[in-house]
Protein backbone atom coordinates (compact mmCIF):
# COMPACT_ATOMS: atom_id res chain seq x y z
CA UNK A 1 0.00 0.00 0.00
CA UNK A 2 1.29 3.85 -0.81
CA UNK A 3 1.57 6.28 1.56
CA UNK A 4 -0.73 8.61 0.23
CA UNK A 5 -0.67 12.41 2.57
CA UNK A 6 -2.60 15.18 2.15
CA UNK A 7 -1.79 18.37 3.92
CA UNK A 8 -4.54 20.98 5.08
CA UNK A 9 -4.70 24.17 6.70
CA UNK A 10 -5.06 27.79 6.15
CA UNK A 11 -2.46 29.77 4.22
CA UNK A 12 0.57 30.24 6.34
CA UNK A 13 0.22 27.15 8.39
CA UNK A 14 3.43 26.08 6.99
CA UNK A 15 2.00 23.48 4.65
CA UNK A 16 4.61 23.59 1.98
CA UNK A 17 7.57 24.19 4.11
CA UNK A 18 6.63 20.40 5.78
CA UNK A 19 5.40 18.91 2.62
CA UNK A 20 8.97 19.62 1.24
CA UNK A 21 10.75 18.14 3.96
CA UNK A 22 8.78 15.00 4.29
CA UNK A 23 8.56 14.38 0.89
CA UNK A 24 12.09 14.24 0.89
CA UNK A 25 12.82 12.78 3.33
CA UNK A 26 10.29 9.53 2.84
CA UNK A 27 11.35 9.80 -0.74
CA UNK A 28 8.12 10.91 -2.55
CA UNK A 29 7.01 13.77 -4.52
CA UNK A 30 5.68 16.68 -3.05
CA UNK A 31 2.57 18.06 -5.45
CA UNK A 32 1.93 21.44 -4.66
CA UNK A 33 -0.80 22.96 -6.72
CA UNK A 34 0.38 26.12 -5.81
CA UNK A 35 3.78 25.49 -7.23
CA UNK A 36 2.41 23.83 -10.47
CA UNK A 37 0.19 27.27 -11.50
CA UNK A 38 3.04 29.36 -10.36
CA UNK A 39 5.34 27.70 -12.63
CA UNK A 40 3.10 27.27 -14.91
CA UNK A 41 3.10 31.16 -15.21
CA UNK A 42 6.49 31.34 -15.21
CA UNK A 43 5.94 28.94 -18.62
CA UNK A 44 3.69 30.75 -20.09
CA UNK A 45 1.39 27.99 -19.68
CA UNK A 46 -2.27 28.77 -21.07
CA UNK A 47 -4.01 26.93 -18.34
CA UNK A 48 -2.06 28.73 -15.69
CA UNK A 49 -2.31 31.88 -17.20
CA UNK A 50 -6.25 31.96 -17.18
CA UNK A 51 -5.74 30.85 -13.20
CA UNK A 52 -3.54 34.04 -12.43
CA UNK A 53 -6.09 36.86 -11.85
CA UNK A 54 -7.47 34.53 -9.48
CA UNK A 55 -4.62 33.56 -7.96
CA UNK A 56 -3.72 37.29 -7.59
CA UNK A 57 -6.93 38.51 -6.04
CA UNK A 58 -6.82 35.30 -3.60
CA UNK A 59 -9.69 33.53 -5.00
CA UNK A 60 -9.93 29.85 -6.26
CA UNK A 61 -9.26 28.14 -9.21
CA UNK A 62 -11.83 26.22 -10.70
CA UNK A 63 -12.36 22.57 -9.51
CA UNK A 64 -12.27 20.61 -12.93
CA UNK A 65 -9.05 22.52 -13.85
CA UNK A 66 -7.43 22.03 -10.81
CA UNK A 67 -8.88 18.21 -10.59
CA UNK A 68 -7.30 17.94 -13.96
CA UNK A 69 -3.95 18.70 -12.75
CA UNK A 70 -3.57 16.59 -10.05
CA UNK A 71 -5.04 13.78 -12.23
CA UNK A 72 -2.40 14.39 -14.44
CA UNK A 73 0.23 14.55 -11.90
CA UNK A 74 -0.47 11.12 -9.82
CA UNK A 75 -0.49 9.19 -12.98
CA UNK A 76 3.32 9.87 -13.44
CA UNK A 77 5.72 7.33 -12.34
CA UNK A 78 7.12 8.82 -9.48
CA UNK A 79 3.66 9.22 -7.57
CA UNK A 80 2.99 5.06 -7.44
CA UNK A 81 4.37 4.82 -4.08
CA UNK A 82 2.75 7.82 -2.92
CA UNK A 83 2.80 11.29 -3.01
CA UNK A 84 2.12 14.20 -0.63
CA UNK A 85 -0.13 16.89 -2.00
CA UNK A 86 0.12 20.08 -0.73
CA UNK A 87 -2.59 23.00 -1.34
CA UNK A 88 -4.95 20.01 -2.64
CA UNK A 89 -7.88 19.60 -2.18
CA UNK A 90 -9.14 22.81 -1.41
CA UNK A 91 -13.24 22.06 -1.58
CA UNK A 92 -15.48 18.95 -0.85
CA UNK A 93 -16.12 18.70 -5.01
CA UNK A 94 -12.08 18.21 -5.12
CA UNK A 95 -11.88 15.56 -2.17
CA UNK A 96 -14.72 13.96 -3.49
CA UNK A 97 -12.89 13.85 -6.99
CA UNK A 98 -9.42 13.10 -5.13
CA UNK A 99 -11.21 9.97 -3.08
CA UNK A 100 -12.28 8.95 -6.57
CA UNK A 101 -8.51 9.05 -8.36
CA UNK A 102 -7.16 6.92 -5.22
CA UNK A 103 -9.92 4.30 -5.30
CA UNK A 104 -8.81 3.86 -9.17
CA UNK A 105 -5.27 3.63 -8.28
CA UNK A 106 -5.98 1.03 -5.57
CA UNK A 107 -3.19 2.29 -3.36
CA UNK A 108 -4.07 2.06 0.10
CA UNK A 109 -5.90 5.10 2.07
CA UNK A 110 -5.15 8.62 2.16
CA UNK A 111 -3.46 10.09 5.96
CA UNK A 112 -5.03 13.85 5.98
CA UNK A 113 -3.40 15.89 8.25
CA UNK A 114 -4.90 19.28 9.67
CA UNK A 115 -1.82 21.78 10.54
CA UNK A 116 -3.55 24.73 12.95
CA UNK A 117 -2.21 27.46 13.45
CA UNK A 118 -4.18 30.87 15.09
CA UNK A 119 -5.20 33.85 12.09
CA UNK A 120 -2.63 35.99 14.01
CA UNK A 121 0.25 34.26 13.44
CA UNK A 122 -0.74 33.33 9.86
CA UNK A 123 -0.92 36.92 8.67
CA UNK A 124 2.09 37.20 10.48
CA UNK A 125 3.97 34.35 8.54
CA UNK A 126 2.50 35.57 5.09
CA UNK A 127 3.86 39.40 5.88
CA UNK A 128 6.88 38.44 6.38
CA UNK A 129 7.41 35.92 3.84
CA UNK A 130 10.27 35.66 0.39
CA UNK A 131 10.08 33.34 -1.89
CA UNK A 132 12.99 33.08 -4.54
CA UNK A 133 11.62 34.89 -8.12
CA UNK A 134 14.20 32.20 -9.44
CA UNK A 135 13.02 29.07 -8.08
CA UNK A 136 10.49 29.88 -5.76
CA UNK A 137 11.79 28.37 -2.61
CA UNK A 138 10.61 29.87 0.41
CA UNK A 139 13.24 31.27 3.13
CA UNK A 140 13.46 29.83 6.01
CA UNK A 141 11.53 30.78 8.78
CA UNK A 142 13.60 33.56 10.58
CA UNK A 143 15.39 34.07 7.28
CA UNK A 144 13.33 36.24 5.71
CA UNK A 145 15.68 39.10 5.17
CA UNK A 146 18.14 37.15 2.92
CA UNK A 147 18.45 39.05 -0.54
CA UNK A 148 19.51 35.99 -2.52
CA UNK A 149 18.34 32.55 -2.74
CA UNK A 150 20.78 29.59 -0.77
CA UNK A 151 19.38 27.16 -3.63
CA UNK A 152 19.76 28.85 -6.85
CA UNK A 153 21.03 32.80 -5.87
CA UNK A 154 17.93 34.39 -7.48
CA UNK A 155 16.30 37.47 -5.82
CA UNK A 156 14.22 36.83 -2.70
CA UNK A 157 11.07 38.90 -3.64
CA UNK A 158 7.10 39.44 -1.64
CA UNK A 159 4.88 36.99 -3.16
CA UNK A 160 2.23 38.59 -5.27
CA UNK A 161 -0.92 36.83 -2.70
CA UNK A 162 0.67 38.20 0.06
CA UNK A 163 -0.22 41.68 -0.06
CA UNK A 164 -2.29 42.00 3.52
CA UNK A 165 -5.40 42.47 1.57
CA UNK A 166 -5.20 39.52 -0.27
CA UNK A 167 -3.84 37.40 2.62
CA UNK A 168 -7.63 38.85 4.42
CA UNK A 169 -9.41 37.22 1.23
CA UNK A 170 -7.25 34.28 1.37
CA UNK A 171 -8.09 33.29 4.92
CA UNK A 172 -11.89 34.50 4.56
CA UNK A 173 -12.13 31.89 1.28
CA UNK A 174 -10.26 29.03 3.51
CA UNK A 175 -12.82 29.56 6.25
CA UNK A 176 -15.48 29.57 3.86
CA UNK A 177 -14.81 26.78 1.34
CA UNK A 178 -11.64 24.98 2.47
CA UNK A 179 -12.07 24.67 6.19
CA UNK A 180 -15.51 22.44 5.59
CA UNK A 181 -12.87 19.95 4.37
CA UNK A 182 -11.77 19.01 7.81
CA UNK A 183 -15.21 17.92 8.52
CA UNK A 184 -15.27 15.72 5.75
CA UNK A 185 -12.62 13.96 6.58
CA UNK A 186 -12.86 13.81 10.47
CA UNK A 187 -14.34 10.19 10.77
CA UNK A 188 -11.99 8.75 8.91
CA UNK A 189 -9.71 6.71 11.05
CA UNK A 190 -6.58 7.94 8.86
CA UNK A 191 -7.45 11.82 9.76
CA UNK A 192 -4.93 13.68 12.15
CA UNK A 193 -4.54 17.06 13.61
CA UNK A 194 -0.98 18.63 14.40
CA UNK A 195 -0.46 22.11 16.43
CA UNK A 196 1.67 24.20 13.55
CA UNK A 197 2.48 27.08 15.79
CA UNK A 198 5.72 25.60 17.36
CA UNK A 199 8.94 25.90 15.40
CA UNK A 200 9.84 24.02 12.50
CA UNK A 201 11.40 21.04 13.68
CA UNK A 202 8.64 20.49 16.87
CA UNK A 203 5.80 20.29 13.78
CA UNK A 204 7.69 18.04 11.81
CA UNK A 205 8.55 15.46 14.52
CA UNK A 206 4.32 15.65 15.00
CA UNK A 207 3.76 14.97 11.84
CA UNK A 208 5.97 12.17 11.92
CA UNK A 209 4.56 11.11 14.87
CA UNK A 210 0.93 11.05 13.52
CA UNK A 211 1.15 10.32 9.86
CA UNK A 212 2.67 7.02 10.44
CA UNK A 213 0.57 6.05 13.28
CA UNK A 214 -2.40 7.14 10.62
CA UNK A 215 -0.86 5.13 8.39
CA UNK A 216 -0.38 1.68 10.33
CA UNK A 217 -4.04 2.14 10.97
CA UNK A 218 -4.68 2.59 7.50
CA UNK A 219 -2.37 -0.44 6.68
CA UNK A 220 0.20 2.02 4.18
CA UNK A 221 3.83 1.31 4.15
CA UNK A 222 5.32 4.52 6.38
P1 LIG B 1 -0.92 27.92 -2.43
O1 LIG B 1 0.39 28.16 -3.02
O2 LIG B 1 -1.33 26.53 -2.09
O3 LIG B 1 -1.04 28.88 -1.16
P2 LIG B 1 -1.70 28.69 0.31
O4 LIG B 1 -2.54 27.52 0.55
O5 LIG B 1 -2.35 29.99 0.54
O6 LIG B 1 -0.52 28.34 1.16
P3 LIG B 1 0.80 29.12 1.40
O7 LIG B 1 1.82 28.69 0.38
O8 LIG B 1 0.58 30.59 1.53
O9 LIG B 1 1.16 28.65 2.85
P4 LIG B 1 1.69 27.25 3.40
O10 LIG B 1 0.70 26.66 4.31
O11 LIG B 1 2.24 26.39 2.30
O12 LIG B 1 2.86 27.79 4.31
P5 LIG B 1 4.43 27.86 4.02
O13 LIG B 1 5.07 26.56 4.30
O14 LIG B 1 4.67 28.49 2.69
O15 LIG B 1 -2.07 28.50 -3.38
C1 LIG B 1 -1.96 29.77 -3.98
C2 LIG B 1 -3.19 30.04 -4.85
O16 LIG B 1 -3.25 29.07 -5.93
C3 LIG B 1 -4.55 29.92 -4.16
O17 LIG B 1 -4.91 31.10 -3.49
C4 LIG B 1 -5.45 29.61 -5.37
O18 LIG B 1 -5.73 30.78 -6.12
C5 LIG B 1 -4.60 28.70 -6.21
N1 LIG B 1 -4.78 27.27 -5.86
C6 LIG B 1 -3.82 26.41 -5.42
N2 LIG B 1 -4.34 25.20 -5.20
C7 LIG B 1 -5.65 25.29 -5.50
C8 LIG B 1 -6.72 24.36 -5.45
N3 LIG B 1 -6.53 23.08 -5.05
N4 LIG B 1 -7.95 24.78 -5.83
C9 LIG B 1 -8.15 26.04 -6.25
N5 LIG B 1 -7.19 26.97 -6.31
C10 LIG B 1 -5.94 26.60 -5.94
O19 LIG B 1 4.86 28.86 5.20
C11 LIG B 1 4.43 30.22 5.19
C12 LIG B 1 5.52 31.09 5.85
O20 LIG B 1 5.66 30.73 7.22
C13 LIG B 1 6.92 30.89 5.22
O21 LIG B 1 7.60 32.11 5.23
C14 LIG B 1 7.59 29.87 6.15
O22 LIG B 1 9.00 30.01 6.14
C15 LIG B 1 6.97 30.25 7.50
N6 LIG B 1 6.83 29.11 8.40
C16 LIG B 1 6.48 27.84 8.07
N7 LIG B 1 6.43 27.07 9.17
C17 LIG B 1 6.71 27.89 10.23
C18 LIG B 1 6.79 27.68 11.65
N8 LIG B 1 6.56 26.49 12.19
N9 LIG B 1 7.11 28.75 12.43
C19 LIG B 1 7.35 29.97 11.88
N10 LIG B 1 7.29 30.22 10.54
C20 LIG B 1 6.96 29.19 9.73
Amino acid sequence: MGLNIVMLGPPGAGKGTQSARFARERGLPKISTGDILRDGVKEQWPVALAAKAKMDRGELVDDDTMVAIVRERLSRPDAKPGFVLDGFPRTVAQARALDQLVEERGSGPLVVVDIVVPEQELVRRLAERRICSGCGTNAEPGEAAAAACKRCGGEMVTRVDDDRNVVMERLKVYQRTTRPLVEYYRERPTFRVVNGAQPPDRVAHELDTVIDDAAAVGGAVA
